[in-house]
């Protein structure tokens, strides 16, 4: 759970809830198709540079170990807490697993203790860029680095199946310690590809803010939080938003001429694409920046949006109140403070139209559990774009976004601020089914 928010959970929901809730739940059976044992431990984290921080490891490294699946593949993840002391979790960030299988302490599980063990099983329905990590004390563990990339690769033959000109490279942002790494290592980073060799990058930012993502030549947006856009097209002189928690998959072909391309995620980390030792220049930030509202082709959603079963209000305020029993500034919900902000209760198959209101200062990136959400519009504009689907979505100060999603997986879903120490602070409100 989100730490101390664990207990207030608990105690802000009718225990019977969360019991009716999971056994709605059924394992999928059989023997799977991808297995990983894991091995939580507490302690340090050793970066690539060979500089060790305080913080967190699976099977001894942070990032942990990448799971790889195909679409359609039942995942089975076993995780063992060797010394973690708060207790762990692992949640599938984006994966809209069952909710019995969603990693969240305090509502779908109880933390793993230490010397405990606890398996995970889910079939991997949506190909596309993910991550796992812990679900407890999360603005410590995830911020420590309990946490790893999951890529579902699209079942063979599908239409979205990658070219098979098309090589994959991994780019998972994070910051330890206030040291700035992609994949665990700080500033450039190589990736060994041919000349003219398209590379399709996964971008993951782990981290609670923004960052700017950008390359040294036209690059294409291939996928948002792992749903793939339709006819995207190349992209120059601007920066895409990778807000916390979300995802990116960017296309970006390797010159011709024997140098290498660079493709920033942030201002101190780049992947350094080219033959082993190229070299390539240095790239300046673009000033404009990508509208994912108007990028790429229009399609048809797969449900009708407009006449909606359920339409709500997620209004992101801030005042000063009593949490946990502290004083403090507090985020609010409606106008209402964690754990008196009424869940947001769906029948199964309503079509839900979300509209979510930033009335504070700051940026929030919105994370939805368990399900994704088509952005409608912005501040009043309708989306022209490709379909743009999310799980992990940056609302900024004084921005109106209307989402909307198809209630289809029952159970108890968190609906919160990625920005996990304003989770803490009560950017925190639920979904249930009835
Ligand atoms: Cu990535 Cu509720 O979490
Ligand atoms: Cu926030």
């Amino acid at each position: 759970d989100m730490g101390d928010m664990g207990d207030m959970d608990m105690a802000g929901m009718e225990h019977g809830a969360t019991t009716s809730v999971a056994d709605l739940v059924t394992k999928a059976d059989g023997p799977p198709d991808v297995a990983v044992d894991l091995v939580a431990a507490q302690g340090e984290v050793t970066l690539a540079s060979g500089r060790k921080v305080p913080g967190y490891t699976l099977n001894g490294t942070s990032p942990g170990p990448q799971i790889d699946a195909r679409q359609g593949d039942l995942v089975e993840v076993t995780v063992r807490n060797e010394s973690v002391t708060d207790g762990m979790t692992l949640h599938w960030h984006g994966v809209d697993v069952p909710n019995a299988d969603d990693g969240v302490a305090g509502v779908t599980q109880d933390a793993v203790a230490v010397g405990e063990e606890h398996t995970y099983r889910f079939v991997a329905e949506q190909a596309g860029t993910y991550w796992y990590h812990s679900h407890q004390v999360s603005h410590e563990q995830v911020i420590g680095g309990l946490f790893g990339a999951l890529v579902v690769h699209p079942a063979r033959g599908s239409r979205n199946a990658a070219d098979s000109d098309t090589v994959e490279a991994m780019a998972v942002a994070h910051t330890y310690s206030g040291t700035r790494t992609l994949n665990g290592e700080e500033g450039d980073v190589p990736f060994v590809a041919e000349p003219g060799q398209r590379v399709r990058v996964r971008v993951v930012n782990t981290d609670n803010g923004p960052t700017q993502v950008w390359a040294g030549g036209p690059y294409v947006v291939r996928a948002v939080d792992g749903y793939d856009l339709v006819e995207p097209t190349p992209v120059t002189d601007r920066s895409v938003t990778l807000t916390g928690g979300a995802r990116l998959d960017i296309e970006v072909a390797v010159p011709d001429d024997g140098s290498a391309v660079r493709l920033h995620v942030g201002g101190a980390t780049a992947l350094v694409l080219g033959p082993e030792g190229s070299v390539a220049p240095e790239v300046t930030q673009p000033t404009e920046k990508l509208d994912l509202l108007s990028y790429g082709s229009p399609a048809d959603l797969p449900f009708d949006v407009s006449d909606p079963d359920r339409t709500f209000d997620y209004d992101i305020g801030r005042r000063p109140g009593f949490l946990d029993g502290r004083p403090g500034l507090w985020w609010t919900v409606n106008g209402k403070m964690f754990p008196d902000v009424p869940m947001y209760v769906v029948r199964e198959g309503d079509v839900v139209v979300m509209r979510i209101h930033n009335g504070t200062s700051e940026d929030h990136p919105m994370h939805l559990h368990g399900h994704h959400a088509v952005v409608l519009s912005r501040d009043g504009v309708a989306a022209t774009g490709s379909p743009w689907w999310v799980d992990s979505l940056a609302v900024d100060p004084d921005e109106t976004y209307e989402i909307a999603f198809v209630a289809d997986n029952p159970g108890l879903w968190m609906d919160h601020c990625h920005n996990l120490p304003h989770a803490k602070e009560g950017l925190v409100a639920h979904l249930m089914y009835e």
